[in-house]
C-alpha cells in the first residue's frame, strides 16, 4: 500500500536563495507533501524577520503546490511528531558540509529514531551559493540576479540599499 509521506525543510533562510528552491522543487517531487519550517531565531540576528521570510518563501514555493512554509522553534524533531512528518530534508553542497549535517542528523535521530534525515545534494550550479554569501555579496555592491528569486533581490535591495 503507498504510503503519504510528509516531509519537513528546516533551515534559517535568512534570504531564501535559488539554492533552497532548488532543493524545495526537487523535494516536492519525491514527498507527497513538504513543509518549510524556518527557524525562528531572534538571538541569531537574522536580517529578515521571521515573517519576512515566511512571506518571501511562500511567495516562490506557491508555484509548486504540496508546500506549506511554516515557522518553528525548539527542537525539529519535536516540531516534525507534532507535525506528523517521517522526514527531515536537508541539502548538501559539499563536503564540508557533511560533517555539521551528519551531526544533525545523529542527534536527531539519538532523539527521534522514527523520523529520518534524507540529504539531497545541491545542483551544481548552485553548490557556491549561501544565505551569508549572499547577503555579504549585496552588502558590498554585487549582482546577486543569478542568486536569489527576483522578490528576494528586490526585498534586499529595500532593505538595504547599495
Ligand atoms: O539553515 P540552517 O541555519 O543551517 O538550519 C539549521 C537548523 C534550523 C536545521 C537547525 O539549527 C535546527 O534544527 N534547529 C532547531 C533546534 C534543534 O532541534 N537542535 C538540535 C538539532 S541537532
Amino acid at each position: 500500500m503507498a504510503r503519504f509521506t510528509r516531509a519537513i525543510y528546516p533551515g534559517s533562510f535568512d534570504p531564501p536563495t535559488n539554492g533552497h528552491l532548488d532543493l524545495i522543487a526537487r523535494g516536492t517531487r519525491i514527498f507527497d507533501e513538504l513543509i518549510v519550517a524556518v527557524l525562528r531565531n531572534p538571538e541569531k540576528h537574522p536580517l529578515f524577520s521571521l515573517e519576512e521570510r515566511i512571506e518571501m518563501l511562500r511567495e516562490v514555493t506557491a508555484p509548486l503546490g504540496k508546500v506549506q512554509v511554516e515557522a518553528f522553534e525548539g527542537l525539529l524533531v519535536d516540531y516534525a511528531a507534532e507535525r506528523d512528518a517521517s522526514v527531515i530534508l536537508r541539502g548538501i553542497r559539499a563536503i564540508s558540509d557533511y560533517e555539521y549535517e551528519l551531526q544533525m542528523a545523529l542527534m536527531n535521530r539519538k532523539l527521534n529514531p522514527r523520523i529520518e534525515t534524507v540529504f539531497m545534494t545541491a545542483a551544481e550550479s548552485y553548490s557556491y551559493i549561501s544565505s551569508r554569501l549572499v547577503k555579504e555579496v549585496h552588502l558590498l555592491g554585487g549582482d546577486i540576479k543569478d542568486l536569489v528569486p527576483a522578490v528576494v533581490q528586490q526585498r534586499l535591495k529595500a532593505k538595504v540599499p547599495v
